[in-house]
């Protein structure tokens, strides 16, 4: 008999272990976040303590990490598909600028109404999700868009200028997914001639010439209809189409499309307005009809509150004029809807519920579309992906995030697949340069307190769960399994469920061939399918691949002279190459299934290819 067992040959190269396995989740995602005993809950208190310390007392404490927080009025708070209560972990501060503020709230709760900024990109993407077909996310825009491409057709002999975008290559799921090489902040008055021949018109102090700056002399008349029409009125900051659209269209790429990801502000303004044209409905009514109304987020919009009752919760930071109450016009899809962090936890629960999508078109639009530059982020459909790394465990967890960060507001929205779980956070502070970087540490706090705590409760659950001895309940046949918990004898594992004892018809398993005395461990592969509180299955793979250090895998070969990208991938991957590679009877080696209750607590054990169903001893 031949069993892929090339993992195990790699083993002497291979120091520490760390989990490098499949995307799923170590243990099934964790069903009680809020509890007394949880150790979410546990960590949330903690979390809460350590800003109370910060901003109650004063920053008296050491916690110099927090430095600015004190100024940035912010509301953070956790969500879970297993455990609605989870939303009741939250942490709220309000700064004396809002404290005091004259319109507006005074104090922050869950239903404070906040600008999101860029977290509307996401909702702009999913709101295409929800309402686009296939096809039309990769039509390309000349198609969609009337007036794109308009400048490239008048200028056939500069078919080959890298001045020239390929609005024709470009599809709105290349502008969703920051691939489209478009210009950053593309509206016309974003232009520094415009802005400053705007200003030095108006004898702004501090302001002058463009010369004054090294910069050459230009004809601001010649950058079109929009940029004169600046110049007579600065408030006249959104130019409509078709002269906006005009003025986009001649604006060089930085990278051609599919490239790289490169941001780009511009590619959410078009991709509202390719949306808007592909529905026929204007943008805020397919906000309203395809994410807020179905998903009940009642204090969300995608223009500021005017009436009373809202306006009396809304988070004011500054001038209204200079910020929350701006008109954001066609800049909205990009960074313009205000929200509450009660309604972004109903848009992460819509979302990882597939309540407005198929479980498949969320499980595809939730992966990376691109790396990045850097091993720790990637880019998705609105997505912006960093990989966590557990500090314990080396296990690596993807948060898909979006973040925003513009002028007076900020927020997030993070969803956290392997636990079914997520967070949100929104911040205000009229400066930008305190609130910026403040906000950013507040989201690592809470990412830092609640990523070991998730692991932790869901490590707790599955050994409550399925730790215990499975057997047969015929009287003729002798077979068993022992699910055991962190006793895994697969080199460099750190903890998981794993198989310590299996026989069949009296013969050990794990002792023979088929595992060679390995006792592997188990990997969550397909979750329960089942409504919570009802019964189901869930199944799990066996593995023995060997476990490694998650950033060694193009490691130096000793003795080698190399650096082992290939053997890096292939010890790596082990589980990704050979899951169910040994097959008996049609059903692989690896395969286990378990019967739970309603509770998740699993009643019997399958392993798939010995066809019987052993049953949980009561004892265990
Ligand atoms: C609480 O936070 C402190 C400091 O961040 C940390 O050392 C400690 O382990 C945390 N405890 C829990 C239960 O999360
Ligand atoms: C916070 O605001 C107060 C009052 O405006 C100011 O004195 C202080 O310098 C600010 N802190 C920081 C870090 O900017
Ligand atoms: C998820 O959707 C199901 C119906 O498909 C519903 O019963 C359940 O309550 C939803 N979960 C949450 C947390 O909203
Ligand atoms: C959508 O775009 C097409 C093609 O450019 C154009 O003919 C049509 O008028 C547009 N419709 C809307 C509602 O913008
Ligand atoms: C500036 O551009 C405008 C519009 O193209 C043109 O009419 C005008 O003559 C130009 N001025 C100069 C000084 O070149
Ligand atoms: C959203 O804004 C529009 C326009 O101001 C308003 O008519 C609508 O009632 C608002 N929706 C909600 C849910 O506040
Ligand atoms: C923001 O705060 C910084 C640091 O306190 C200060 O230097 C800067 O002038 C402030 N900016 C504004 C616009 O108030
Ligand atoms: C599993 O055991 C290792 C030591 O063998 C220990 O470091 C690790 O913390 C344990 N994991 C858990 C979740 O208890
Ligand atoms: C158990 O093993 C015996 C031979 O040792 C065989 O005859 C019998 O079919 C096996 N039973 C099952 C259920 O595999
Ligand atoms: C069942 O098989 C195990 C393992 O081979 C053996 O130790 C045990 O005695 C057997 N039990 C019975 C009742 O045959």
């Amino acid at each position: 008999m031949h069993f892929s067992r090339r993992g195990l040959a790699l083993l002497p190269l291979f120091i520490s272990g760390v989990l490098t396995d499949y995307l799923t989740p170590t243990y099934p995602a964790p069903i009680d976040l809020s509890g007394d005993t949880s150790f979410v809950a546990a960590s949330w208190r903690n979390l809460s303590s350590t800003f109370d310390r910060y901003l109650k007392d004063e920053q008296s404490s050491a916690s110099k990490s927090l430095s600015g927080v004190e100024n940035v009025t912010f509301s953070v708070g956790m969500f879970s598909l297993h455990d609605p209560a989870a939303t009741k972990l939250q942490y709220h501060y309000t700064a004396p600028e809002i404290a005091n503020a004259k319109q507006g709230t005074n104090k922050v709760d869950g239903d404070s109404i906040y600008r999101v900024a860029s977290v509307s990109k996401l909702i702009t993407t999913f709101a295409g999700l929800v309402e686009l077909t296939e096809e039309d996310w990769n039509r390309p825009l000349i198609q969609i868009i009337p007036g794109l491409g308009a400048y490239s057709r008048a200028y056939p002999q500069a078919l080959n200028s890298l001045y020239i975008t390929q609005w024709d290559k470009i599809t709105p799921w290349a502008l969703a997914t920051q691939q489209s090489g478009i210009a950053t902040v593309g509206w016309p008055v974003s232009d520094l001639a415009v802005i400053l021949a705007a200003a030095v018109a108006e004898g702004l102090d501090g302001v002058d010439e463009p010369t004054s700056y090294g910069l050459p002399p230009v004809n601001v008349s010649a950058l079109g209809p929009c940029a004169t029409k600046y110049l007579k009125d600065p408030t006249n900051t959104f130019c409509p189409s078709p002269e906006g659209i005009e003025a986009i269209d001649g604006l060089p790429p930085n990278f051609l499309p599919w490239t790289t990801p490169a941001y780009s502000d511009e590619g959410f303004m078009l991709l509202g307005i390719a949306i808007s044209n592909l529905t026929g409905k204007p943008l805020s009514a397919v906000y309203r009809d395809a994410v807020f109304e179905p998903l009940g987020m009642k204090s969300s919009n995608d223009t500021h509150p005017t009436g009373k009752a809202e306006l009396a919760r809304s988070v004011i930071s500054g001038d209204p004029a200079a910020n929350f109450a701006l008109e954001t016009g066609f800049t909205t899809p990009s960074g313009g809807i205000l929200s509450t962090i009660n309604d972004l936890s109903k848009l992460g629960i819509g979302i990882m519920n597939n309540t407005l999508l198929t479980a498949e078109t969320t499980r595809k639009w939730m992966k990376p579309q691109s790396h990045t530059a850097s091993l720790s982020y990637s880019i998705g459909g609105g997505w912006e992906i960093h990989r966590y790394v557990h500090p314990a465990t080396g296990k690596v967890t993807d948060l898909y995030t979006k973040l925003g960060d513009s002028g007076f507001y900020g927020g997030a929205l993070v969803l956290i697949p392997q636990y079914d779980a997520g967070f949100t956070m929104l911040n205000a502070y009229s400066n930008q340069t305190i609130r910026s970087p403040a906000a950013i540490l507040i989201l690592d706090h809470v990412t830092d307190a609640i990523l070991p705590a998730l692991e932790a409760q869901a490590a707790a659950e599955a050994r409550a769960n399925y730790v215990g001895t499975y057997v047969s309940t015929e009287e003729t046949l002798n077979a068993s399994v022992t699910i055991s918990f962190n006793e895994s004898s697969v080199p460099g594992i750190i903890s998981g469920l794993s198989v310590t004892a299996w026989t069949f018809n009296g013969t050990d398993i794990l002792e023979g061939p088929l595992f060679n005395g390995i006792k592997p461990r188990l990997e969550p592969s397909i979750p329960k399918q089942t409504p919570d509180g009802l019964p189901g299955q869930v199944a799990f793979q066996a593995s023995h691949q060997v476990q490694m250090l998650t950033y060694r895998a193009a490691m130096d070969v000793p003795d080698s002279g190399v650096v082992g990208t290939w053997t890096g991938f292939y010890a790596t991957n082990g589980d990704f190459v050979y899951t169910d590679s040994t097959r008996y009877g049609g059903v692989g080696l690896n395969m286990f299934v378990f019967d739970v209750d309603g509770e998740g607590r699993a009643t019997a054990c399958s392993p798939a290819i010995d066809r019987v169903t052993l049953r949980r001893r009561v004892d265990d």
